[in-house]
């Protein structure tokens, strides 16, 4: 049995709570949040002890889940890692790139597991897609939001566009060549929306778009691949495949088209998605890697590619100042 321990309890951290409850292997020992009210609410709730010192819950536990605002992650971390225990922290690792690779440096050093919630990787939506082989060399991704004071104390890229920066480096098997981004602060002195151009070694292309001012919702990533389309709604768990029809395609809607070299025959496909909750599924592989030992799948290292491609962006946008005030 792993014991755990969950060190920020606000709305991300309550759904952390809820699925450990339900993770076999895990015993959960108790929380740690500074604020009185909430910490009020969720011992009452949800019958766990609260702590009220972060040495004595690390020191109980084998994991140390860190659900608090971006500006604690590192200090949470450093703790964490530094007494030997296992850590799955929030997007984005840690808020500035110093902080990013000392945590690296301080994972190698150790015999620790840590992962980084980047739960896109997990979403039903993804996974129905993931083992299709992917070559794509134009990518479009929208990912609107409307406006939540929550996660404003770091920039929309770090806040949103991180989801999509670290699902395309996963992707898109090469190295970012050029960025150019623009961006506009609009309810906080920090982007709130942006607009950025990624073009990789390979030559492929990215263009993003993130807004957390917007009035509807959207997460969707469209990926060209010379032999496909592959569309991939992230909010509503959809996914859709167009391409040319192969022998072996069939219960698919197909039809045929002309071309200069004569009919093709084109199929769609919309892949079974899987039914099952990010949040509880990235938490369980990441216990499977202690278990088994073996590597996270959004492991520390990916934490800060993502991290580092995301101040590329910023420093184009000239916002070099991630945290306000
Ligand atoms: N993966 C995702 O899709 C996703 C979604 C939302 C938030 N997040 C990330 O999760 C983290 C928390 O976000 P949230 O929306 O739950 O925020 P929140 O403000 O609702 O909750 C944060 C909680 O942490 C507590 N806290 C403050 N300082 C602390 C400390 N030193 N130690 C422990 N707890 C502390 C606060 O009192 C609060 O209860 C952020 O890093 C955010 O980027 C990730």
């Amino acid at each position: 049995m792993l014991k755990a321990g969950i060190f920020g309890t606000g709305h991300l951290g309550k759904f952390h709570l809820n699925n450990w409850k339900e993770i076999s292997g895990i015993e959960l020992v108790g929380f740690y949040d500074p604020n009185d009210d909430i910490a009020k609410e969720v011992s009452q709730k949800y019958q766990l002890p609260r702590f009220l010192d972060i040495d004595t819950l690390m020191d109980a536990v084998d994991i140390v889940d860190i659900v608090a605002p971006t500006t604690h992650h590192f200090a949470l971390c450093e703790k964490a890692i530094k007494k030997g225990k296992h850590v799955f922290v929030e997007k984005p690792l840690a808020n500035s790139m110093a902080e990013a690779q000392e945590l690296v440096k301080l994972v190698k050093e150790s015999d620790i597991k840590l992962q980084v919630g980047h739960v896109e990787r997990f979403n039903p939506a993804f996974l129905a897609v993931k083992n299709i082989p992917m070559n794509p060399m134009f990518i479009e991704v929208h990912r609107l939001a409307q406006f939540n004071p929550r996660g404003t104390e770091v920039s929309v890229i770090l806040d949103l566009m991180i989801h999509d920066i670290d699902i395309l480096l996963s992707v898109v098997k090469s190295d970012v060549k050029s960025i150019s981004a623009s961006g506009v602060g609009v309810m906080t002195e920090t982007p709130d929306i942006a607009n950025v151009r990624i073009e990789f070694n390979n030559g492929c292309v990215a263009n993003l778009t993130s807004s957390r001012i917007s009035m509807k919702q959207m997460r969707k990533m469209r990926l060209f691949q010379k032999d496909a389309y592959i569309g991939i709604d992230f909010l509503n768990k959809k996914t859709e495949i167009i391409k040319l029809k192969e022998p072996q395609d069939s219960n698919v809607f197909a039809f045929d088209i002309a071309t200069p070299s004569g009919p093709k025959t084109i199929a769609i496909a919309n892949p079974i998605i899987p039914e099952v909750n990010a949040i509880k599924l990235e938490l369980e592989e990441f216990r499977n890697a202690i278990i088994n030992n073996t590597k996270t799948i959004v492991s520390e290292i990916d934490g800060m590619m993502a991290m580092d491609v995301a101040h590329q962006i910023l420093k184009k946008i000239g916002n070099n100042s991630l945290v306000r005030g």
